[in-house]
């Protein structure tokens, strides 16, 4: 295959693959440009579906671009093209976020030694739900924090104490965030449902409270009475990864969430599920506190719970041609 043959149903794979990816509620906040001359497919930042309230910095939308990014890559490369991706490859642009060029054919000997994720992007859910005491095997967190460090990202695994520490910040974000009229406003927006939905969170997608009350999960049921479910009991020792950053600029949270998306792709392949706790990371003086000061001066950009449990609800995708353009 060359690059001449990247017709209109490869590029439609290609955005589709891209859309699949996890986006702050959803939202889904990317566009996409075909450039011919140059096989190049870029990613522009979509403001119109940026969070002013909860990601004010548009931190959160970099994350999940980054994450479209990852899936793009992986889909360049399933259909036989070398992907060369570039961070904000334009100064003078900073909505273009990310461009990945189709360089040719892809050596068949590097597909070889390379795991072809590309399949569970379309099987990755996050998963709200409760999950089983069972430990993830030794080899597969090496494998993910090898993964986060090929992307330029340190992934850390806090150990029982640091991980109630975590979850204590989690839980006076939630609080902070429940009580915060244009925050909890705008959540409310994005858990939505019906025929002719492409975005947003469908109730079903949502997950219980925890009986127990230590793990705060993103409390959308106080935002929606008709999205509440009873609570459940959790498991007692959650397993979280701390996604870090040593700078702060937002080429160094794209790269957080080409980690995080290669992170959860890998998870999916071993049926592992996720959910994400991002809420901490949403207040500048609980983010400052995540930061655990054994590892050095970082940026925390996300906790990801990971554990043996049901796959998550499917939420809807706005189609590759709406997203294109
Ligand atoms: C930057 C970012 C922040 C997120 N924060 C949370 C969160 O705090 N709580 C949560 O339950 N899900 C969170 N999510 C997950 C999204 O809600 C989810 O990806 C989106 O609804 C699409 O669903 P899917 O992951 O099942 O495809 C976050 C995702 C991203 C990319």
């Amino acid at each position: 295959m060359t690059p001449t043959t990247l017709d209109a149903a490869v590029l439609e794979d290609l955005v589709s693959a891209a859309v699949a990816a996890p986006s702050m509620h959803n939202t889904q906040p990317w566009r996409f440009r075909l450039r011919p001359d140059t096989h190049t497919v870029e990613i522009r930042a979509a403001l119109d579906r940026e969070l002013r309230a909860e990601d004010p910095d548009g931190r959160g939308l970099h994350l999940s671009v980054g994450a479209a990014a990852f899936n793009l890559r992986l889909a360049v490369a399933h259909h036989g093209w070398e992907p060369v991706l570039r961070l904000l490859p334009d100064g003078r642009e900073p909505q273009l976020l990310v461009s990945v060029r189709l360089a040719g054919r892809r050596p068949p000997e590097r597909a070889a030694t390379e795991p072809d994720l590309y399949q569970q992007i379309w099987r990755r859910h996050t998963s709200r739900s409760p999950f089983s005491a069972r430990p993830l095997p030794g080899p597969l967190w090496t494998e993910i924090v090898d993964a986060a460090r090929v992307e330029g990202v340190h992934l850390h695994l806090p150990d029982q104490d640091e991980t109630r520490r975590l979850l204590g910040l989690t839980y006076e974000a939630e609080a902070r965030t429940i009580s915060d009229q244009d925050r909890r406003e705008e959540s409310r927006r994005w858990v939505r449902s019906g025929a002719g939905t492409h975005d947003g969170i469908p109730p079903e997608a949502l997950g219980p409270p925890d009986a127990a009350g230590h793990l705060p999960t993103r409390d959308f049921s106080a935002l929606l009475p008709a999205a509440w479910q009873p609570a459940k009991v959790f498991e007692q020792h959650p397993q979280l990864a701390v996604l870090a950053t040593d700078h702060d600029r937002p080429a160094d949270w794209l790269r957080a969430g080409l980690a995080l998306q290669h992170v959860l792709l890998l998870a999916t392949r071993d049926q592992v599920r996720a959910s994400l706790l991002h809420q901490a990371v949403e207040w500048a003086d609980l983010r400052w506190m995540l930061r655990d000061p054994r590892q050095g001066p970082e940026h925390v950009q996300m906790l990801v719970r990971l554990g043996y449990g049901p796959e998550g609800a499917p939420t809807p995708r706005r189609t590759a041609g709406s997203a294109l353009g």
